[in-house]
């Protein structure tokens, strides 16, 4: 049987793809079971959970972000962002590499280095295989739709509660 020059296209395209999935890194059980384990021991549902920081951790907030910010001498005042995989409001566009960046040396995708209030300066003895762990199991946490304040810079009064260092006189 002859085929057409579409149909071998079509059939070499159909096999690219199949061996581009074979090839893409297979997840395995015990490493999402790893990140799980050291988002909990890293605290840090502690700090990005809707509710946790007021000691009310909002059954269907894990992960998304909080609604108390710190404040930091230098950054403002900055709130846990919403870390589950929504789009929109959360890391939902960040690759696997953007998030074990972020966490080990504090810069984000856009170049902007967090607040230490975000322990990264520790987060970064993490090891490679720690880091990607952590990542991958942050990409199946179920996605929620949660836009924390901004951060809070400048002058302008802030809209939502945060933790600040006062100094006694
Ligand atoms: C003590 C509180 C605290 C803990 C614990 C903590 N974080 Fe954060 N994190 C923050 C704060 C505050 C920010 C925002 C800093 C800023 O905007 O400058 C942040 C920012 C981030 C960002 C950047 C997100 C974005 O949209 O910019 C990522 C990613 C992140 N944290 C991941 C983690 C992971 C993963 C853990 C646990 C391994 C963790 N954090 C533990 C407080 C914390």
């Amino acid at each position: 049987m002859e085929i057409s020059l579409a149909g071998r296209v079509l059939l070499g395209t159909i096999l690219i793809c199949i061996a581009a999935v074979m090839a893409a890194p297979v997840l395995s059980e015990d490493q999402l079971r790893r990140g799980e384990y050291l988002a909990t021991i890293m605290n840090c549902a502690g700090c990005h959970s809707t509710g946790a920081l007021r000691g009310r951790p909002q059954p269907r907030g894990h992960l998304a972000g909080a609604t108390v910010g710190f404040q930091v001498p230098g950054h403002g005042i900055v709130y846990p962002p919403n870390l589950t995989p929504d789009r929109e409001t959360g890391l939902g566009t960040w690759s696997g590499t953007d998030i074990v960046k972020a966490v080990r040396s504090g810069v984000r995708p856009d170049g902007r280095v967090l607040a230490p209030a975000m322990p990264w300066h520790s987060f970064g003895a993490l090891t490679d295989a720690d880091a990607e762990a952590l990542a991958a199991y942050l990409k199946t946490v179920k996605p929620v739709r949660h836009r924390v304040p901004a951060t809070v810079d400048g002058a302008e009064p802030a809209k939502a509660p945060f933790l600040a260092l006062r100094i006694p006189e």
